[in-house]
C-alpha cells in the first residue's frame, strides 16, 4: 500500500528540502517506487538538488 510522508514546517530555512531530498534518496535505495514532489512554488529547490534541468511547471487556481 502506498504511504505518504509530508515534510512541512511553519518556519522557513529549517531543513525541509534537505530532509525531503535525503529521505527520498534513502527510500529509493530500498524501492524504486518513490515519488518526491516539491510543493514550494516560490522556490523549488528539489529539482536543483537532483539536477533536473527541465524546470517547467504549471499551476491553476479556480
Ligand atoms: N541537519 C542540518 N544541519 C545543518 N544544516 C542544515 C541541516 N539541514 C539543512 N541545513 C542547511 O540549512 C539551510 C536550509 O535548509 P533547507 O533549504 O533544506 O530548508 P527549508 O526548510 O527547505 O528552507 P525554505 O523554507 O527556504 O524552503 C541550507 O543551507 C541547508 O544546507
Ligand atoms: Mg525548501
Amino acid at each position: 500500500m502506498a504511504q505518504i510522508i509530508l515534510v512541512t514546517s511553519f518556519k522557513g530555512g529549517v531543513g525541509k528540502t534537505t530532509i525531503s531530498a535525503n529521505l527520498s534518496y534513502c527510500l529509493a535505495q530500498k524501492t524504486n517506487k518513490v515519488i518526491v514532489c516539491d510543493c514550494d512554488l516560490e522556490s523549488r529547490c528539489l529539482d536543483m538538488m537532483f539536477k533536473i534541468k527541465n524546470r517547467r511547471f504549471s499551476t491553476s487556481a479556480t
